[in-house]
């Protein structure tokens, strides 16, 4: 079985072949990525020649048809990811997420292929504080920024190609993740790698914001079981519960984990537009697919933190010269 990942050497993407690799051996992978700021073939270094590696753009038409013609399934990662990005400069979001999303609807359309389509929660756009509500799969879509917008857009492009051409395609939504190999622009690696650069960690506004944390081999587990059991046409929201816990108090978290006091970071500059609350209810993959995350409650969220942080304290070589860049960005916006 022949699978084509894109974005694979980015952050979810690289995880996703590692897990692959690993507990799905029947696969035969091949990663197309344009490598931009995000991506980092390093990500896919200790796998050597297990899987092909194409260097290429999704927005390139000629390249896509070819390498979609000779896979079977379809596993699109390949997108602009940060909010923090698509405020600063929209257009490359624009670009990638919806004229790379529908150039690989075209191929997959053509060679009548197998697509699964990564999404996020944001495109439910953001739950008050006081809202017990979660996210469903029926959630009508209001997104609020240019990354979560042309996210939006990507799936109703999906959906459309599913209704108008019959195309065999799933949709997953899931909410934030953390793992290694996250770009330490990031939240939560950013403020590992503060911490481990002697600088105070960095949260926006008042840090009531919730992001419903899920490990990323718990996404990638789903996943999975959506190529082998999702209904074709259908969406899952993927998401581990763990929607009970703010921005501060993740921050308390690493802060304690690391060794330093609770409250060592500082306020910095809000987020323009800031999401207030992301809540993912899940019910639909656990009953249809029998999906169970690993890294769940407050306990299994520490135990992902802690192996996380590990993980940076180990790799310094994989982040350290990205460090002054990315936070000098930061600090012009006064972040
Ligand atoms: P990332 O930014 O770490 O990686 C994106 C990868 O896509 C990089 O390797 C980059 O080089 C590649 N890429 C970008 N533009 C490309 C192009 N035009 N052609 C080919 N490759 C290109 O992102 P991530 O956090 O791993 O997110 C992966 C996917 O998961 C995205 O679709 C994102 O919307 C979705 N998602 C992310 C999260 C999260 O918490 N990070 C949560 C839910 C969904
Ligand atoms: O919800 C899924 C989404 O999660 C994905 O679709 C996106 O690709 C992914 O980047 C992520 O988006 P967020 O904007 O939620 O993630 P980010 O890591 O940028 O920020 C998480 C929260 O932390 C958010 O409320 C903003 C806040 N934050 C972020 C940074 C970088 C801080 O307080 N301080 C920071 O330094």
């Amino acid at each position: 079985m022949k699978l084509l990942v894109t974005g694979g050497a980015g952050f979810i993407g690289a995880n996703f072949v590692h897990y692959t690799l690993k507990n799905r051996p029947e696969y035969e992978v091949t990663v197309l990525d344009k490598l931009t700021y995000a991506g980092n073939k390093e990500n896919l270094a200790s796998i050597g020649d297990t899987i092909a590696f194409v260097e290429g753009d999704i927005c390139d038409a000629k390249l896509v048809d070819s390498l979609v013609k000779d896979t079977d399934i379809v596993v699109h990662f390949a997108a602009e990811s940060h909010n923090d990005n698509s405020l600063r400069e929209p257009w490359p979001f624009v670009q990638t997420n919806i004229v790379g999303t529908y150039t690989i609807l075209e191929a997959v359309r053509k060679h009548d292929k197998r697509l699964h389509h990564i999404s996020t929660d944001e495109v439910f756009g953001d739950l008050e504080l006081d809202d017990p509500n979660r996210f469903t799969e029926t959630t009508p879509y209001n997104p609020s920024s240019p990354y979560s917008s042309t996210k939006a857009g990507s799936d109703h492009l999906v959906r459309a190609w599913v209704r108008s051409f019959g195309l065999k395609a799933t949709i997953s939504n899931c909410s934030n993740n953390y793992g290694p190999y996250q770009h330490i622009e990031k939240f939560i690696p950013r403020q590992i790698t503060n911490i481990l650069s002697d600088i105070k960690p960095k949260l926006y506004g008042t840090g009531e914001q919730v992001r419903d944390w899920i490990h990323v081999d718990d996404h990638n587990e789903a996943v999975h079981l959506i190529l082998d059991k999702g209904a074709i046409g259908e969406t899952y929201i993927i998401g581990a519960d763990n929607d009970h816990v703010n921005n501060k108090a993740v921050i308390e978290m690493i802060c304690e984990t690391m060794g330093k006091p609770r409250d060592w970071y500082e306020h910095v500059n809000d987020r323009p537009g800031h999401d207030m609350r992301y809540a993912m209810d899940s019910s639909k993959l656990r009953r249809e697919l029998g999906w169970q995350p690993h890294y769940t409650d407050q306990n299994g969220m520490q135990d992902g933190l802690k192996q996380t942080i590990e993980w940076y304290d180990a790799n310094r070589d994989w982040w350290q010269a990205e460090k002054a860049a990315t936070e000098a960005t930061y600090a012009k916006q006064g972040q």
